[in-house]
């Protein structure tokens, strides 16, 4: 692989992925691994992320000059860049200047990596110190006015650096640059895809379920459907697929799995609907946090019994849980091997003592967007590949107020009407998702006909996001607002008003409750 190592910023993931984009496979290790734990990975080449640091901040990530003596290609990135500058004897500034956001740099000779730049070009730069003067056996490629040396290469030990963030949109020319590094610095070759990932994945799980029996929790969300396409296709009727109808899905979830996905995989399914048992348990609750934790804490038990069930009536033993953790998560929970991060109730965390299953994560080494690859390429209905990221919880918390069976049933009206008409206008892929949101205790006075009304509003929250951590409201366009609101004030009888969120993540969450 090509190891990223991670400097403690946001950028690590990014590069990878990146790199991946250029069809070369990437792992991210942490900035603590030592030259040897580096190379007992069998780099192809190594790239030096970003990070918050200042090369003379005390205890700031330091970079073995070793490292620079395997022969293993390497490019320095931002703090990479002047980490390996510093290690191998050139000159770190500590200027006080920052450069952020757009720049206007000089290529002064394109070498490797920025073969094909034109003499000026814009890039994204984000850092204080600056390289001043290269190691010796480097060649400046590029200055900018904050940085003499701005980017440099020594091509006969393919070591390489740029001050910019190459892996950043706002470096119209980064990913060519990345891409020179790989092909022309590193002499890799573009073969990989997340199309590859199955056979391999499927050859690993081969090897690590045998013969033994395997479950697998079913949200009907991409990661879970994916994960579990993958150990149908490995072990086919080995597993079984448990599916928790809590009754707070969208309309259509519930068929598209026990349907659609089923007819595309020939997954066994068991469906256990308890829908009646989730609403009585929410009867009577309106705090969010309560309405959570009761939806958390049922779904375990259902999901319990239903292992349960399975293992007590199966002839082999049932010892593995497949999970659908992605690879940000790994990374985040420190990386590495290691035990699964169990992130919320969906993914089927706490489960008793006596039904302790290892667990099988296809996943683990996969990006969202490689996820979808993996599924499209299984034959995952579209419909789940695409699907938008929708809260364990489900409707149960975009109900303000007590959930009841005909509040669902109004909410999921209202919500499969915006949903339609946001996908009649294309914009599925351009919204992170829009939350509907039934305002259930509040209500207000409309004229409809000849007749007052005095129905409840719903709210829409279209959001656009990278990650969900931030988010910004999406400006939809009007005519769209309106055919949604006309629809659903029109075909939902309890509802007479819609209105739209136009608050930003911080300081609103994307979801209400
Ligand atoms: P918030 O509301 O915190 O949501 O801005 C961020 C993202 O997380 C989703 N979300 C959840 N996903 N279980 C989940 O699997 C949950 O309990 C949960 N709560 C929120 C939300 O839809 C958004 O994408």
């Amino acid at each position: 692989p090509v190891l990223v190592v991670d400097f403690g910023a946001q950028y690590a993931q990014l590069i990878a992925r990146r790199v991946r984009e250029a069809n070369v496979y990437s792992e991210i290790v942490p900035h603590t691994a030592s030259v040897a734990d580096l190379l007992a990975k069998d780099p192809a080449a190594i790239i030096l992320s970003g990070g918050p640091s200042s090369v003379y901040a005390t205890g700031a990530p330091f970079v073995d000059p070793e490292l620079f003596e395997a022969g293993v290609p390497v490019l320095g990135i931002c703090y990479g860049f002047q980490a390996m500058a510093a290690a191998l004897g050139g000159t770190v500034a500590q200027t006080g200047q920052r450069e952020y956001g757009g720049t206007a740099v000089e290529v002064t000779s394109t070498g490797t990596v920025l073969s094909g730049s034109p003499q000026s070009q814009t890039v994204w730069m984000s850092h204080g110190d600056a390289v001043h003067a290269a190691p010796e056996g480097f060649e400046v490629l590029a200055t900018s006015s904050g940085s003499p040396v701005a980017a440099f290469e020594d091509r006969e030990r393919h070591l390489y650096g740029v001050q910019w963030h190459p892996e950043v949109k706002h470096s119209p020319l980064g990913q060519k640059a990345l891409e020179n590094f790989l092909y022309e610095g590193a002499g890799l070759v573009p073969d990989w895809n997340p199309g590859n990932v199955v056979a391999e994945q499927v050859a690993k799980i081969r090897a690590q379920v045998g013969s033994a029996r395997v479950i697998c929790g079913l949200s009907g969300g991409v990661d879970s459907s994916v994960a579990a396409a993958l150990v149908q296709k490995a072990v086919g009727s080995q597993l079984t697929c448990v599916f928790v109808d809590h009754g707070l899905l969208r309309s259509g979830e519930a068929e598209q799995v026990e349907k659609d996905f089923v007819a595309a995989t020939g997954v066994q399914l068991k469906v256990v609907d308890a829908r009646a048992r989730f609403l009585a348990a929410l009867a009577g609750h309106t705090d969010p946090e309560t309405k959570r934790k009761i939806i958390g804490r049922e779904f375990i038990r259902v999901f319990e019994d239903a292992a349960r069930d399975i293992v007590e009536h199966s002839d082999d033993e049932v010892r593995f849980l497949v999970q659908g953790t992605l690879y940000p998560d790994v990374v985040e929970s420190g990386g590495g091997e290691g035990a699964a991060n169990i992130k919320s109730h969906h993914n089927v965390g706490g489960l008793p003592d006596d039904l302790q299953f290892e667990l099988v994560e296809p996943l683990r080494t996969l990006f969202k967007d490689e996820v979808r690859a993996v599924g499209l390429e299984l034959g995952v209905p579209e419909g789940i590949v695409w699907r938008q990221p929708f809260p364990g919880p489900g409707l149960g918390i975009r109900i303000i107020g007590e959930v009841t069976a005909e509040r669902l049933d109004i909410l999921r009206a209202a919500d499969a009407i915006a949903r339609e008409e946001l996908t009649r206008a294309g914009l599925d892929r351009d919204i992170w998702q829009c939350p509907v949101v039934l305002l259930a205790d509040v209500r207000s006075v409309g004229v409809q006909g000849d007749g007052r009304t005095y129905g409840h509003p719903v709210v829409l929250r279209p959001v656009s996001s990278e990650d969900a951590m931030t988010a910004d409201w999406t400006r939809l366009p009007y005519d769209v607002l309106s055919i949604i609101s006309t629809r659903i004030t029109n075909e939902v009888p309890e509802v007479n008003r819609v209105v739209l969120d136009v608050t930003s993540k911080p300081p609103g969450t994307i979801e209400w409750e």
